[in-house]
């Protein structure tokens, strides 16, 4: 029987019924006062997720990436100089990225895996001044949370921009975009709102928009001005025909996430990561990436020694339905990645548990039937309790 596949990855994540429903209704013309108020609505709460009075949040139509690009498109001019501390894949493509438009990018480089010092980029600010630091705060391809808070001071004091990928992590994990000093800061509608991918959200501070208005960057899809005026009519509008239905999903998304509100969304992720680092340690596996107890949006595991990583996380999902990401390059084939930030419950996690414990059995890998799920139950349990 076919029955949907059961996402335990870093994004998209699972979406809520609410969610689907409100995906599923009829549209809302995008030109006119319904429209207008479902980007007005959601856009003020993308403030409060952001944490900002000040700055600008516009809505594209795309996923992260657009996002991330438009930021490089109005931020800057062919042959500016940014830094790009490198620690993972993400933070790799945005130096990409960055190339792509013809900004000369220095680096700070790390082993995957490491959270970024902020004295190497306070010592490489000093050396060399840039024009703006591109940050990665969740590396979704090793786990590591990065300490943008301190980045973005380090940042600051050298009079760089600070712009960051917070693609997966917005919604997640702390972020305060005024309080923090931040200039821009993207996210996905996909990722930790557990809305369909498809919109991107840009918040802009003062400074960015200055920047904009001097850089020669070519844009026309992503162009932050045209947002602007459009978003500034007396109807909200976009500029082009927008995904209206996700817009409309991202709608239910945020009405959900914020019942319960920030605080208790950065609980449950608390919660759900360190049931599955237990989880995982009881079957005797490793953990990968510094800083684990702030890692709360995916979990790297490292195989054990004698079995591929993609072999795990393709059997789990032929066998039970249930899908891990798998390792990203230099980790591909050593580690298999559990997303746990979004639309998660405690079962969610346990039942991914119990199909891992059944996929290592399989392979081979000697486990203790249950040890993993009552690790996480103890977690669960000594959260309640407390
Ligand atoms: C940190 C980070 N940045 C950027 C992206 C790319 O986002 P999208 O696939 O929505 O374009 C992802 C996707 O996983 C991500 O995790």
């Amino acid at each position: 029987m076919d029955r949907p596949e059961i996402i335990l990855a870093p994004g998209p994540t699972p979406i809520p019924p609410e969610v689907l429903l409100a995906q599923g209704s009829p549209l809302v013309y995008h030109r006119g006062p319904g429209f207008g108020n479902l980007m007005r609505d959601v856009t003020t709460r993308l403030k409060e997720l952001y944490k900002t009075d000040s700055a600008d949040v516009l809505l594209m139509t795309s996923s992260g990436t657009g996002g991330l690009e438009s930021a490089i498109a109005n931020c800057f001019s062919p042959g500016d100089e940014v830094l790009v501390p490198l620690a993972g894949f993400f933070s790799e493509r945005f130096k990409k990225l960055a190339e792509t438009y013809g900004l000369t990018v220095r680096t700070v480089e790390y082993e995957w895996g490491t959270k970024i010092r902020p004295d190497d980029v306070a010592a490489a600010l000093a050396q060399h001044p840039v024009k703006a630091v591109l940050l990665t705060q969740s590396e979704t391809s090793t786990g590591v949370i990065q300490p943008i808070e301190q980045l973005a001071k380090v940042a600051n004091d050298a009079g760089a921009l600070v712009i960051v990928d917070a693609v997966s992590s917005l919604g997640a994990v702390p972020f305060e975009f005024d309080g923090w000093g931040i200039d821009v800061a993207v996210g996905g509608s996909q990722k930790a709102l557990s809305a369909s991918p498809g919109i991107a959200f840009c918040a802009i501070s003062e400074r960015a928009w200055e920047a904009s208005r001097s850089a020669t960057n070519p844009r026309f899809y992503f162009d932050w001005a045209t947002y602007k005026r459009f978003a500034d009519l007396p109807h909200p509008e976009n500029p082009w025909t927008p995904a209206i239905s996700v817009m409309q999903g991202l709608q239910a998304a945020l009405a959900l996430y914020f019942q319960d509100g920030i605080e208790a969304a950065m609980v449950r992720h608390q919660m759900l990561s360190r049931a599955v680092k237990e989880g995982a340690k009881s079957l005797g596996l490793d953990l990968f990436g510094e800083g684990l107890e702030d890692n709360w949006t995916v979990t790297a595991i490292r195989a054990p020694e004698n079995i591929d990583a993609d072999t795990i996380s393709d059997t789990i999902r032929a066998d039970h339905g249930c899908v891990l990401a798998p390792g990203q390059g230099p980790l591909k084939g050593k580690v298999f990645r559990i997303g746990h930030f979004g639309y998660f419950s405690e079962l969610d996690i346990i039942r991914g548990l119990a199909a891992l414990e059944m996929t290592l059995e399989t392979l081979g890998h000697p486990v203790k039937r249950g040890a993993a799920v009552a690790a996480a139950e103890t977690v669960f349990m000594e959260s309640r309790a407390s």
